[in-house]
């Protein structure tokens, strides 16, 4: 594969499996274990600058100015009227709408002088500068602002009829196999019904910041909090009018993004203008209210499931057809089936989306974008069968697992799910399932899921460099967003060049690195994993030749070369140092296998029954997602994704006001996400498994598996205890009174 002492870089396209790999061997001891985050002191000591945390000389502070109309134009801003305020240095507005970006498909619209048509309420329409974001703050909440209001489509019923199948994106938007109606009338067990899944926010703790320094040569740096520097800097380009190489993003902390931080946001587009304006660095930080009424939100859903099964359980017929929402004119739409096409096998096939234009905050990504979502209908629905069937929840989803993805009918790159209802339903000790079993005056049942989010290989690079001295230097546009990005690409290139984690020095969140897709879509971690694989497999070549052995008989470890009876240290042996740049791309294999990560969550409630106050008692998750990289990190990301899940079952909901489009929960106070005292002792377990044909580390994505089916295994433990079947989420108390 690697070019044996050429070049510098090592590039593979996965069209084919790659059945062996270097990570097998375990002679450093690296991979797999439960590390703590290497970025982890630097974040509990304040060293570590975080979006809003970078400073510069000369610097002055950007507040962003929000719409107060939801639809309509904005006549005129009397900048004048605040320029005289203390410390204002100036008002900037000569741009518009800078959020297009929202993850898959999200395109940047040019900002255009002039009139401000607005979308939504809150929509971001100018910012004030001012030696401080007092100031700043100040003066844009005096800013006169002269509106002309539009007609806008704040209710959803209002624009149900002009929905319409939006473009395919990473999922189709419509898609039919068989005879959906046909086999429903035919089956003797159907049921036909209706979830529904409100709007939702991120709620990253840190809010989007930016700071824009621009260079005398007309280049443009954006220090902030952005999941994927390297298409975020082109889009930034592209709103500006600028070419890609003028922008540089750095982005080395990040507070948490959830989707939220894939694309730009406005404060970035916004401190990049305003800085242009004032000629000085401009750092633009959001109000938590600005996070969530002009970043974006993930979809509600309304979702019809109807499913057909044979006297044995066997489905003969799926379907999910979706109502979603977004603004007027824009192409993404949350994949509420995304999932649904892969899960359990069936002929009759329908999955279907339809697109309902609003003035609300913009649709985009949020974690497990269509998983998170469409395996509460379609988890809760199996829930209601296996109900109808006199069958336990676990067997029909083992009867129905699919040896073959049902739709394209290749092979699954590997599939675990029996195998993690089998270990799951084990460990939860699933089989004493109680009847109405009460306690005190609680009511407890147990309820579980199936779990399945796509994998993806997205193109990265990543450039490693071995120093004279032994240590070694990992470099690339790829992020952390807290997921511990830093962590296992560390113990990759670590587990392959012999040389302990602490002597290996991360350099990630910056565009002058090599480009890499960043964080998003799970695809994070087997992505640049791979590059920085890629990158050690050509080093330890290199190694190998000035050894002069071949590779296979080299082993590095503890910062020593061992072969042909020598033992020489990696530094010496890398002379004046080494550098190779590792690049992977998706090939052949993607088409050829469906790829996926698998999993069974299981969940126990109890229902207060004079106040209907819902507990999740405890709650398990088994996951099979190829190579564990980091046995904490790991874990850590599933049981962020379990609660996200105890948040959607039972608290999380952003409410848009009907007659005007303003967000009524726009902060964390009003915007209910679960908090310590909701969230029970969480068991997270991983299977073995390995995956020849997702890339050569062999690790699928898990950072969004933990979610998808967490909310429906706990809506279904809430039935289990109560026998009401709730079916618009979040399933609140009033619901089962
Ligand atoms: Mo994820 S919604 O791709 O951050």
């Amino acid at each position: 594969m690697s070019m044996f002492g050429l070049g510098t870089t090592n590039s593979l396209t996965m069209d084919k499996p790659h059945p062996s790999s270097l990570l097998d061997t375990g002679v450093q001891g690296a991979i797999s274990r439960p590390f703590d985050r290497v970025d982890g002191p630097k974040k509990v000591s304040g060293a570590a600058t975080y979006a809003a945390e970078y400073e510069f000389d000369n610097l002055a502070y950007g507040f962003l100015v929000s719409a107060r109309i939801g639809a309509g134009k904005v006549v005129s801003i009397d900048a004048d009227a605040v320029r005289s305020l203390p410390g204002v240095i100036d008002v900037v507005w000569d741009f518009k709408r800078f959020i297009r970006v929202a993850g898959q498909g999200g395109e940047t619209k040019a900002p255009t002088q002039g009139v401000q048509e607005i979308a939504f309420s809150g929509e971001i329409i100018a910012i004030v500068v001012a030696e401080s974001y007092e100031a700043a703050r100040d003066a844009a909440l005096q800013l006169p602002v002269t509106y002309e209001a539009g007609q806008g489509v704040f209710d959803l019923a209002v624009n149900r009829d002009e929905a319409y199948t939006p473009p395919d994106l990473v999922t189709p938007g419509h898609f039919a196999q068989g005879d959906v109606d046909k086999a429903m009338a035919e089956a003797p067990v159907s049921i036909d019904v209706t979830y529904t899944t409100p709007s939702q926010n991120s709620a990253a703790m840190e809010p989007h910041a930016s700071t824009a320094v621009w260079e005398e040569d007309g280049s443009l740096t954006l220090y902030g909090a952005y999941q994927m520097p390297t298409s975020d800097a082109s889009q930034l380009a592209k709103s500006l009018g600028l070419s890609a190489k003028k922008v540089r993003i750095v982005s080395r902390y990040i507070g948490g993004g959830f989707g939220s931080k894939l694309g730009i946001a406005p404060e970035s587009v916004a401190a990049a203008i305003a800085a242009k304006q004032v000629g000085r660095p401009v750092k633009a930080v959001m109000a938590r209210q600005q996070v969530f009424e002009a970043t974006v939100r993930r979809s509600n859903t309304e979702q019809r499931l109807r499913l057909a099964a044979n006297a044995d359980g066997r489905l003969a017929a799926i379907g999910q057809e979706s109502y979603v929402s977004n603004q007027p004119g824009e192409d993404y739409f949350e994949p509420v089936g995304i999932g649904t096409h892969m899960l359990y096998a069936g002929e009759n096939r329908l999955i279907s989306h339809l697109q309902i234009p609003v003035n609300y905050v913009l649709s985009g990504s949020m974690r497990a974008p269509g998983e998170a979502v469409g395996m509460i209908g379609l988890e809760c629905a199996m829930d209601e069968l296996a109900e109808r069937l006199g069958m336990d929840p676990v067997a029909l989803r083992k009867l129905n697992d699919a040896s073959i993805d049902p739709e394209k009918g290749v092979p699954f790159s590997s599939r675990s799910l029996t195998a993690a209802l089998d270990e799951g339903a084990r460990r939860f000790g699933w089989k004493e399932r109680p009847v109405a079993r009460r306690d005190g005056e609680w009511l407890v049942g147990m309820g579980m899921a199936s779990a399945v989010r796509g994998n993806m290989l997205m193109e990265s690079s990543a450039k490693v460099e071995i120093h004279p001295d032994g240590s070694a230097t990992v470099s690339s546009a790829m992020t952390d967003i807290g997921t511990g990005s830093y962590t296992i690409l560390a113990q990759i290139a670590s587990e392959i060049l012999g040389i302990p984690v602490a002597r290996i020095t991360l350099e990630l969140g910056d565009t002058n690195a090599p480009p890499a897709a960043g964080s998003g879509g799970s695809w994070g971690a087997g992505s640049s994993g791979s590059a920085v694989y890629l990158a050690c497999e050509m080093l330890k070549d290199k190694l190998a030749k000035a050894m002069d052995v071949e590779a296979d008989a080299l082993t590095l470890k503890d910062g020593m070369a061992i072969g042909a009876n020598r033992s020489v240290s990696i530094g010496e042996l890398a002379g004046e140092g080494l550098e190779a740049t590792g690049h992977i791309k998706p090939g052949k294999q993607e088409k050829e296998t469906t790829q996926a990560s698998f999993g069974a969550h299981f969940a126990e409630v109890g229902v207060n029954m004079v106040t209907g106050e819902i507990r999740v008692r405890r709650m398990l998750g088994v996951f099979a997602a190829g190579r564990v990289l980091n046995a904490k990190t790991a874990r850590s990301q599933c049981l962020g994704g379990m609660t996200f899940g105890i948040g959607a079952a039972l608290t999380e909901e952003l409410y848009h006001d009907t007659r005007n489009g303003k967000l009524v929960n726009h902060d964390l106070a009003e915007y209910h996400v679960p908090v310590n005292a909701d969230v029970p002792q969480l068991e997270v377990h991983f299977l073995q498994e390995r995956d020849i044909h997702a890339n050569p580390i062999h690790a699928k994505g898990i950072g969004e598996l933990g979610i998808s089916g967490a909310a429906a295994a706990v809506a279904n433990a809430v039935y289990n205890a109560t026998g009401v079947r709730v079916r618009e989420f979040p399933i609140t108390l009033d619901k089962l009174l």
